[in-house]
């Protein structure tokens, strides 16, 4: 099939790669011509494991083309993909204005209007609202939302464990179909307001499961409960299922904190009030800041205090800092004036943008930690799993803290070597 990608983010530019491996015949565009040269030079301006290697490849196959947004007036395509971002205005709800300049260029640029299939992130009902806008969508509107992992967003687009899309004509849901054969996953076709929910309750749901097994986990440490074990056994109920109760501190990036907020909204627009998802944001603002509230209930005064942060982005595998847990937590831990040393092996760059310049960043997390009194894992990095321990504690200061904000080290090795560990809901065993 033909098919043209409009905007080459995350999502936008793993689909493009990914359906151009397949066979399909893909153009990816965008409006950002920085953005076009250094992809065709397969220099992704984002890191995401294999995706480098993956656009290089198509493009020289030359089953993936860029090209620049203008007015061409002539184009044709059996299917476009609008994967443009959809970010959280000032006003707590997504701001769908790209999407809308999207629809417009494609209504203005088409000779016969292809399907226009929606893989930005829109909040449920807003395909009907755009259908009524511009009715000449009717037949050609389909919602196919997208579930990718960052880190993991190759092997998610080959791998899928369901393919959504809503559409009000039989041939949106054939489209889809005939885009996805090469897959096995199970197809799930409904309406347009129900496939765009599917996306936001997915996401509100996972969420909702990481802020109740932290709950969990902070009762834990009260009661003295190990919640490795407890998490073990909830999660071998089928009913609940393992993934997404490793508690820590909290959940960050570009989906979760936004989707979880807007259904909040539009719950609130509609008059319905939906307290859990209010519960979920509140437990996740308090625990990203888990360390600092352990710090500050341990020392008097934080001013001065010599603390090492490991790990920028929002988890493993990524450069990506929106919503990171260790961002909010280094700007309150700065704003007490703490010392703050800090290293992570890909999110340096984007992070030196945002945080105070009185953070002092290293490219070796050696140095980092070497004569801070507290080193604090915010990210999940196999290489801090790893770090050289006894080395670390003879470059440490009194009382060398390890906290351990994704529950990942081996407490055991970490509290034999004399440090004092403290996780989220790991009971502390006291050496004394
Ligand atoms: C998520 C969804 O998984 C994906 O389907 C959707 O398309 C986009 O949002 P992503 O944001 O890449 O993907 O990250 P994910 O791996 O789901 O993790 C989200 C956050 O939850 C991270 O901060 C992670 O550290 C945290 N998390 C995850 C936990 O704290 N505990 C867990 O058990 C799992």
């Amino acid at each position: 099939m033909k098919i043209d990608v409009i905007g080459l983010g995350y999502v936008g530019l793993v689909a493009s790669a990914c359906l151009a491996e397949k066979g399909h015949n893909v153009t990816g565009y965008d409006t950002n011509t920085e953005k076009l040269k250094s992809i065709s030079k397969s220099d992704i301006p984002f890191y995401e494991p294999n995706l480098n290697e993956l656009v290089r490849l198509t493009i020289q196959k030359q089953t993936l083309k860029l090209k620049k947004i203008e007015n061409y007036g002539d184009l044709v395509a059996d299917a476009i993909i609008i994967a443009v971002g959809t970010p959280l205005s000032k006003m707590g709800t997504l701001d769908i204005s790209q999407l809308q300049v999207a629809i417009k260029w494609i209504i203005s640029n088409y000779q016969n209007l292809p399907f226009i299939i929606i893989k930005s992130t829109v909040p449920p009902g807003t395909g009907e609202k755009l259908i009524s806008q511009y009715q000449e969508l009717t037949d050609k509107y389909i919602s196919n939302p997208e579930f990718l992992r960052e880190g993991q967003a190759i092997e998610d687009w080959k791998n899928p464990d369901r393919i959504i899309s809503g559409s009000k004509s039989q041939k949106g849901y054939e489209c889809i179909k005939e885009i996805y054969k090469n897959y096995t996953a199970p197809f799930v076709h409904s309406d347009i307001t129900s496939s765009e929910m599917i996306k936001f309750a997915s996401n509100a749901f996972l969420a909702n499961k990481i802020s109740f097994i932290n709950e969990i986990a902070n009762l834990c440490d009260k009661l003295g409960a190990y919640i490795d074990d407890v998490s073990k056994g909830i999660g071998l109920d089928p009913r609940i299922g393992p993934n997404y109760l490793i508690p820590g501190v909290g959940y960050g990036g570009s989906c979760f904190p936004k989707d979880v907020q807007s259904l909040n909204d539009l719950s609130m627009t509609h008059l319905q009030s939906f307290d859990l998802l209010q519960s979920i944001i509140t437990t996740n603002q308090k625990q990203q800041l888990m360390p600092y509230f352990y710090l500050s209930e341990k020392f008097e005064n934080l001013k001065g205090l010599k603390v090492c942060v490991l790990g920028l982005s929002f988890k493993a595998g990524t450069d990506d800092i929106r919503e990171s847990s260790s961002i909010n937590l280094i700007n309150q831990l700065s704003n007490s004036e703490v010392v703050i040393n800090t290293y992570d092996p890909v999110s340096i760059k984007n992070s030196k943008k945002i945080l105070p310049d009185s953070v002092n960043f290293f490219d070796d997390p050696y140095d980092a930690i070497n004569g801070v009194q507290a080193t604090i894992i915010m990210t999940e990095w196999n290489e801090f799993q790893n770090l050289a321990w006894k080395k670390v504690y003879k470059s440490m200061e009194n009382p060398k803290i390890i906290f351990d904000g994704k529950n990942f080290l081996n407490q055991k090795l970490i509290q034999d070597l004399g440090f004092e560990y403290f996780a989220v809901g790991r009971k502390i065993k006291s050496k004394k």
